[in-house]
């Protein structure tokens, strides 16, 4: 328990760490004056010409999320689960294959890395963990630096694999980056501190208890944050919950709505993305579900919500970073109000060492 620094879970504990995991994260690594990114990779960037992501649980969330800001930079990113990524996957193509993984140690993940190896792709390792075999079986490795996490439910490492790759696609893409987009990223650590210091997300899960499901909708950076969301939450409160992108409820989820299944929907920005999802908050209200609006307050979506959780200002890359914060802690609430074991849910583990 003495690991555990007064918390009564490591899940929070770590939760909070997330400030200082991303000051590391960032550090050494952007140069506000120069306004350049800088990693200490010995890969030859005008080399790569596209790149395959794989992973598997919340790391498979973070590719997704890097593949789009690579996309951003104009760099070709497919994101594959690591558990069906084959050689036919590879067809016609010399990616870099980048293999997101906290522990390095990801049986599927270490599989299809080593797929792509044996068909000659060159390897990069995103991970969090130094000696770890995924860093040294990949011919390069990029730290994400958020410290051992002892949770089960990957938290810190998340928003650490967020920024890494935000910083890989900005990499990949030349390096330069203009003032605003720097102060955005040396931002983060402390708009993350913000939501950490507010408590609307502890009352708004009391407010939830006994809710029959629990969806969470976004768009382009967000929606592999209502994947994550979902999945954190049923993964420590062992309650039914799903991530889709916003643009699909119309395409079968709507189905399942009703008055006693919260929507969790991420509106940030005032983008034409906001504006559809906002769309869709609207037909869920008039479904009669309760929304929780995890919002800027640009687009507002407050109208249509029974519960708001804030997060501040910045780009819609790093809002997708903040929104995930919020959810952290709804779904440690909501789990801990449950009275679940969150630092090791029932049939899951740290790292899956087998296929
Ligand atoms: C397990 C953990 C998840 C993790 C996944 C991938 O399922 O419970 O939290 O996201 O493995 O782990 P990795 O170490 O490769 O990121």
């Amino acid at each position: 328990d003495a690991g555990k620094s007064g918390y009564e879970h490591y899940m929070l504990k770590e939760i909070q760490e997330q400030p200082r995991a991303l000051r590391k994260c960032l550090r050494g690594r952007v140069d506000e004056i120069e306004g350049r990114v800088s990693l200490d990779l010995d890969l030859d960037r005008s080399g790569v010409d596209s790149t395959h992501l794989v992973a598997c649980g919340t790391s498979y969330h973070a590719a997704l999320y890097g593949a789009q800001l690579l996309r951003a930079q104009g760099i070709p990113a497919q994101t594959f689960l690591a558990n069906e990524y084959d050689e036919t996957c590879l067809a016609g193509e010399r990616p870099l294959v980048v293999g997101v993984t906290q522990s390095g140690e990801t049986a599927d993940t270490l599989g299809a890395l080593r797929t792509a190896q044996a068909a000659g792709a060159e390897t990069l390792a995103v991970t969090n963990t130094i000696g770890s075999s995924a860093a040294r079986e990949c011919d390069h490795a990029l730290f994400v630096r958020a410290g051992p996490e002892i949770g089960v439910a990957a938290t810190k490492t998340f928003a650490s694999q967020q920024t890494a790759l935000h910083l890989l696609a900005l990499w990949l893409g030349g390096g330069d980056v203009d003032p605003g987009h720097i102060a955005a990223l040396r931002a983060i650590p402390e708009q993350v501190q913000s939501i950490l210091d507010d408590d609307s997300a502890r009352e708004v899960a009391a407010e939830l208890a006994d809710s029959a499901a629990y969806f969470f909708i976004g768009r382009g950076p967000q929606h592999p944050v209502a994947l994550e969301g979902a999945l954190k939450l049923k993964e420590i409160s062992y309650e039914h919950a799903e991530g889709f992108a916003a643009g699909e409820l119309k395409h079968g989820p709507l189905a399942l709505v009703t008055p006693e299944t919260p929507i969790i929907a991420m509106v940030t920005g005032y983008d034409e993305r906001a504006r559809k999802t906002v769309g869709n908050v609207k037909e869920v209200q008039a479904r009669g579900a309760p929304v929780v609006a995890v919002t800027d307050g640009k687009a507002d979506v407050e109208q249509y919500a029974q519960h708001v959780l804030t997060v501040p200002e910045t780009t819609p890359e790093i809002a997708a970073l903040l929104a995930n914060v919020q959810l952290q802690l709804l779904a440690y609430w909501i789990a801990r109000d449950m009275g679940r074991p969150i630092d090791k849910p029932r049939n899951l583990a740290k790292s899956v060492t087998v296929e």
